[in-house]
């Protein structure tokens, strides 16, 4: 479509012809519409009895999940309206890790709320400051009803358990809750101990490693690093006690370009001579190596197959070709220098451990280094029947290293199963009489829209949901605030008996993010998309081009 202004009778061509234009009403529409089918879709997956996904992407790799930020990131949508609700579930899983799937809820049920607000002729300005404030309010809630822990109480781990189960129960991996619960918690703790002043607790500290073969239930904490190689030569010790260990950076290699240049061999003697002098190469850089103490090398490059029989002979273990993450891991829990130059190397460069083992792992081998002077190391080897098992209970304990860091860094927590969410809606509903005019309608909106999280979860494990949300009302206007749906009994109940417990900062993140994104789709009334863009005029998410498929 061609847009044109009269400028003193002369018309103005402004937009490129086959520029696709919708506005007013008809868009904001359609932004709604499609973002509410995004929220739609991943609604069957929400809560312990949510259904997963099988996601199967254009080179046929399929993903099966219960997550939302990672169903919701396989998914290939085209309609802006319906990325900017995919990034709200981005967004809430780089900040706190968990929620992502509520966070795309609400936001489509503030979306759908608006749509009946603007139906009933009431402005899209009015709705949005309505909004804003309902948002501010819900946070204000959520502050009034959280509960500090304290990290010296007694209970302290206890709690921090619970959080990790509440948030691992609504996936796959939920059989094994309890022991995985208490092995992410440790691993928390473990790291926390040893955190230099003014670092930041991160789950990137805690290194995960996958692994096929056997069951989730020998997924296990190892105290220590483990690298995911075999000792090179057959002839090597499998198992040292006081390890000193030379991480080198280099390889122990001769360059071809250190010998190949001016080699010109013209008989057998020669050749003998060239290769006497290689091997004499070699042998020195081994000897540096047994110079220095150092019974374990640690490679980043190649070793050549002469030193790795000198190596073997003088009974030093090696592996080769580790991941640079990994060469700063060696390096940072064994205090062991990263060597560039084997000339220069002495026994200061070592580093320690009281013991590095190879070891058998489902299939493969793999290296343990424990013992090490920064004592706080773990890796959580990740362990399930097949590759997709594996990638699924990695993506639960990613949630769940993610809630109790939450917590260990805001120790404030609420309670789930929709019971923070009744609290929520109740208290906005009363807040709602305090605005002026059509304000309210914004905030009542807000109000029905947060209730829309226990009534999917109710919906997903076949409760009725009028009787549950009914239920829940009484419960929360009696003054019991900490009454949800637990989902066990099959009915409302005291959540923190249930000890279903999340961060409040998961839910302070949920709000935010989705009002944000909310607010801002309906703020939108013109929509501008040039030719070969994703069409938002469609309608629908995955809107089929209109603007003409003639390049
Ligand atoms: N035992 C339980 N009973 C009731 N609700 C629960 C229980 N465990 C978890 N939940 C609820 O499940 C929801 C989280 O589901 P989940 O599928 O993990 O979605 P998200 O991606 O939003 O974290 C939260 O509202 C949480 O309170
Ligand atoms: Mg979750």
């Amino acid at each position: 479509m061609e847009e044109l202004i009269m400028s003193q009778q002369v018309p103005v061509l402004i937009l490129k012809e086959d520029t696709e234009r919708t506005r007013g009403r008809d868009a904001q529409r359609n932004n709604i519409m499609a973002a509410i089918v995004i929220a739609e879709a991943v609604k069957s997956a929400l809560g312990p009895k949510g259904m997963d996904k099988m996601l199967v992407d254009s080179f046929g790799d399929v993903t099966v999940s219960n997550d939302g930020a990672t169903i919701l990131k396989e998914m290939d949508v085209a309609h802006p309206a319906a990325k900017m609700v995919i990034e709200v579930a981005k967004t809430v899983d780089a900040e706190v890790g968990d929620g992502t799937t509520t966070a795309a809820i609400l936001t489509g049920d503030l979306l759908k709320q608006a749509e009946k607000l603007l139906d009933q002729k009431i402005h899209p300005t009015t709705i949005i400051s309505g909004y804003r404030k309902a948002a501010n309010k819900a946070l204000e809630v959520i502050d009034s009803v959280a509960e500090t822990v304290d990290p010296a109480a007694a209970d302290y781990r206890k709690i921090l358990i619970d959080v990790a189960r509440t948030s691992m129960s609504s996936k796959f991996a939920s059989t094994y809750r309890e022991p995985l619960a208490k092995m992410v918690v440790d691993a928390v703790l473990a790291i926390r101990k040893d955190l230099p002043e003014g670092e930041e607790l991160d789950v990137e500290n805690i290194p995960r490693q996958k692994q096929v073969g056997m069951s989730v239930d020998h997924t296990e904490l190892v105290k220590g690093l483990v690298l995911d190689k075999e000792i090179i030569h057959a002839g090597m010790p499998k198992r040292l006690e006081n390890a000193k260990i030379l991480l080198l950076e280099s390889a122990l290699e001769i360059e071809k370009t250190e010998l190949t240049a001016k080699v010109s061999i013209t008989d057998p003697s020669g050749m003998q001579s060239f290769l006497q002098e290689e091997e004499r190469m070699l042998k020195s850089m081994v000897d540096k190596i047994v110079q220095s103490g150092a019974n374990v090398v640690i490679a980043q490059k190649g070793i050549d197959d002469v030193v790795q029989h000198f190596l073997a002979k003088k009974g030093i273990m090696a592996v080769r070709r580790i991941k640079k993450s990994d060469v700063e891991r060696v390096h940072e829990t064994t205090g062991a220098a990263i060597v560039s130059k084997i000339q220069n190397l002495t026994s200061s460069d070592l580093g320690k451990a009281k013991l590095v083992e190879e070891r058998t792992v489902g299939d493969d081998k793999m290296l343990f280094i424990e013992g090490t002077p920064k004592s706080s190391v773990v890796t959580l080897l990740v362990r399930g029947g097949t590759d997709h098992i594996v990638d699924e209970v990695d993506r639960a304990l990613n949630d769940a290293l993610h809630v109790v860091v939450d917590v260990v860094k805001h120790p404030q927590i609420t309670y789930g199963g929709g019971a923070l969410a009744a609290e929520i809606s109740m208290k906005l509903r009363e807040y709602a009489t305090t605005l002026e005019g059509r304000e309210q309608y914004g905030a009542n909106a807000f109000a029905d829209a947060i209730e829309s999280l226990p009534t999917t979860l109710a919906e997903n494990a076949g409760m009725d949901p009028i009787d549950v949300i009914v239920n829940l009302r009484k419960s929360h206007t009696e003054g019991h605030v900490y009454h949800g749906i637990n989902l066990n009994l099959m009915r409302v109940d005291d959540m923190k008996k249930a000890k279903v417990i999340e961060p409040a900062i998961v839910n302070k993140q949920i709000i935010m993010s989705a009002a944000e994104a909310a607010q801002m789709i309906l703020k939108i009334d013109d929509v501008i998309s040039s030719k070969g863009a994703p069409s938002a005029g469609g309608g629908a998410p995955g809107g089929e081009h209109e603007g003409g498929d003639d390049e």
